[in-house]
């Protein structure tokens, strides 16, 4: 089938060759703050809008899941002006943007380590994702106090109990066997993953999901990453030869 093209992309985009699962690292809300003298605050507000726009483009192209980090594990070590900001704006973004949600047929996940979150905003959390569980139309997981290696270290857990008990046979762990103890067990593995404001580093996520994505940074910061950047990341993606380790 020949390439078709949508208007409002550039004309090297080949949706028919858009990756399933697009991950990303949204990076530089506080410089891009800072270069223009606002709070850094100001810059997580401006990159929530990104993150709503990205999500519809996602939906748009027929990309079937995004996957954004929005708080690690690490950033709890932020001033705590900060943390709570966050806090609340998660809380807040779910409570404006869960009925648009229910419309755009968004089915909305959460992957982290949520027990140590503030209790109002667990709730919003499990409100959001019992309303929009039997959307399809786009596939939208958000990881908060979400930490790669903590990940592994529950489904190490979870994995040793279940051989401990007889449940399992420690020769029959295989590949399919972690990958179904991880948060993300309902997702395949990102095809893309896009980290803004040229920070050439994982930061602790998806380690194990990652193993064969193709990554592209970009020096944007994440509240200036439009659909243009998107567009020329998914023309980035659509040149690479991807082998999964074969010839
Ligand atoms: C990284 O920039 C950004 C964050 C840690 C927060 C990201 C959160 C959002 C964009 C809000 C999304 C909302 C929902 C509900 C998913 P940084 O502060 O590390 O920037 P810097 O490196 O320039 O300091």
């Amino acid at each position: 089938m020949t390439a078709q093209l949508l208007t409002n992309l550039t004309t090297k985009t080949n949706l028919a060759k858009l990756p399933r699962h697009v991950a990303v690292i949204m990076d530089g809300n506080g410089r891009w703050a800072k270069q223009r003298g606002l709070p850094r605050i100001e810059g997580h507000r401006r990159g929530a809008k990104t993150l709503k726009e990205m999500l519809r483009y996602c939906k748009k192209l027929g990309i079937e899941t995004l996957t954004a980090y929005a708080f690690s594990t690490e950033n709890w070590g932020r001033p705590q002006g900060e943390v709570n900001f966050l806090m609340t704006l998660f809380e807040r973004l779910l409570q404006k943007e869960l009925k648009e949600m229910e419309q755009e047929e968004v089915n909305l996940n959460f992957i982290g380590d949520l027990t140590p979150l503030p209790q109002s905003l667990q709730q919003e959390m499990r409100r959001s994702t019992e309303r929009t569980k039997n959307n399809r139309g786009v596939f939208f997981n958000v990881a908060i106090n979400y930490g790669s290696r903590h990940e592994m270290i529950n489904a190490c857990r979870a994995i040793a109990k279940k051989v401990q008990c007889g449940e399992l046979a420690a020769e029959a762990i295989s590949e399919d066997t972690i990958a179904q103890h991880l948060y993300t067990s309902a997702s395949s593995d990102p095809d893309l993953l896009i980290r803004t404001s040229g920070e050439m580093r994982l930061s602790n996520f998806m380690l194990w999901q990652l193993a064969y994505t193709e990554i592209y940074v970009t020096d944007t910061l994440w509240p200036d990453f439009d659909g243009k950047q998107f567009d020329r990341a998914l023309e980035s993606f659509q040149q690479r030869d991807r082998r999964f380790g074969k010839v």
